[in-house]
């Protein structure tokens, strides 16, 4: 089959400009392991970016102290909310400004990832956020960034861009430029421990939804495909344990390995038709990015899994542990039973009420246009594989 324009142009991208893995400390400690390393590089000063809850809840109180026996002077900025705005990172460019901030220390979740980035590159670019807004803006490099993910699923940490809102023209402005990265990440269960399971459950199903993408994606590798597998291999593992005790320790940290090299891989893949359709539901009502992906990832597996059959079944053979002759359709059956079951154990819907008939016409073009415009995606929707898919999904909620 020949490749889409938007293929072509992922392979030249991702060649010519390759995103790298950052360093990263995993398990109880890692977030303290994380301040030394910045301390050892010399830097004393950092804007630590994280929202209102994470600060209030003591979460941070071990973090802040150990910043502070090391020497540093730390400036706090914690007004960061859902779906951040323009407004909200000039806040945090000019805290960091002010306070001569020498580098940026996040801790929270995807919002909090997403300012941090911006506010690192913007400030030494000393670029207006709109001429930041865009593809490789950033031209020197950014402050030092160091991350702590508190939600297992987005893979910001690893990714090379970064979602902020403009309130002017409701719309949502992405970042991408592989020095969004950060120099480090910590994966330190401990700061995942009190996310509540449901959201575990949606965040987790995320992370799976980015390996599958990436997986599947026309622009894949070697590096891609064992990286995602190995995700994909670790959340069927481990998801359900953590959703069923918050406080298992190792399942906390296995999830947030899995769901870093998931958002690596589809940083070097691109994603699918998954998120090209969530992005708008999500637009629309409001609904939770993982709760979306996880309702859709069935569908869009349903589409692909004829063209897609080949590396379906390879995720099945890894997952049985098998090496069983049955034919390559079965297999893709197979794994698709395997994440409706997932999806089942670990308590998504398998609807979402919120989907009205009268918005599919809206949703679709622009699901349509982000796929075309982003992804590299094993075979190509029409606009009435999209009707069908939103259909399926508000049709169970009135069956
Ligand atoms: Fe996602």
């Amino acid at each position: 089959m020949l490749s889409t324009p938007i293929t072509y142009a992922l392979r030249v991208f991702t060649r010519l400009y390759p995103t790298q893995k950052p360093l990263v400390f995993s398990g109880v400690g890692s977030t303290q392991k994380l301040a030394n390393l910045m301390v050892a590089a010399g830097q004393s000063k950092p804007l630590l970016i994280t929202d209102n809850f994470l600060l209030t809840s003591g979460m941070l109180d071990e973090t802040i102290a150990h910043l502070k026996d090391k020497g540093c002077e730390v400036i706090v900025f914690d007004d960061i909310v859902p779906n951040p705005t323009f407004q909200h990172v000039e806040k945090a460019i000019k805290a960091t400004k002010q306070n001569s901030c020498d580098s940026i220390f996040a801790i929270g979740g995807g919002s909090v990832i997403d300012v941090a980035k911006v506010v690192a590159a913007a400030v030494t670019n000393d670029k207006s956020l709109h001429k930041l807004t865009g593809l490789l803006k950033v031209k020197t490099p950014p402050l030092p960034l160091y991350i702590t993910p508190t939600t297992s699923g987005t893979g910001s940490e690893v990714t090379n861009a970064a979602v902020i809102s403009d309130t002017e023209t409701h719309k949502k402005k992405f970042f991408v430029d592989s020095q969004y990265l950060p120099i480090a990440a910590a994966l330190d269960p401990e700061l995942l421990k009190s996310l509540p399971a449901h959201i575990t459950a949606a965040v987790g199903m995320d992370a799976l939804t980015h390996a599958i993408e990436a997986f599947t994606s026309k622009v894949n590798s070697a590096e891609v495909d064992r990286d995602a597998a190995l995700a994909i291999k670790l959340l069927f593992d481990h998801l359900p344990k953590v959703c069923a005790d918050g406080n298992d320790l190792h399942a906390r940290e296995t999830v947030a390995q899995a769901s870093f090299l998931a958002g690596y891989s589809f940083s070097k893949s691109s994603l699918g038709y998954v998120h090209a359709i969530s992005h708008q539901i999500s637009a629309h009502y409001n609904t939770p990015h993982g709760l979306a992906n996880a309702v859709i990832l069935p569908r869009v597996l349903e589409f692909n899994k004829v063209t897609s059959a080949k590396r379906l079944a390879k995720l099945e053979l890894m997952l049985s542990g098998k090496q069983e002759s049955k034919d390559i359709q079965t297999l893709a059956e197979n794994f698709l039973g395997r994440v409706n079951d997932l999806a089942k154990t670990i308590g998504i819907p398998s609807s979402l009420p919120e989907i009205k008939q009268s918005d599919f016409k809206k949703i679709t073009k622009d699901a349509l246009a982000e796929a075309r415009a982003s992804y590299a995606v094993p075979k190509v929707m029409r606009r009435k594989d999209v009707e069908a898919i939103l259909n399926s999904v508000s049709n169970e909620q009135t069956a």
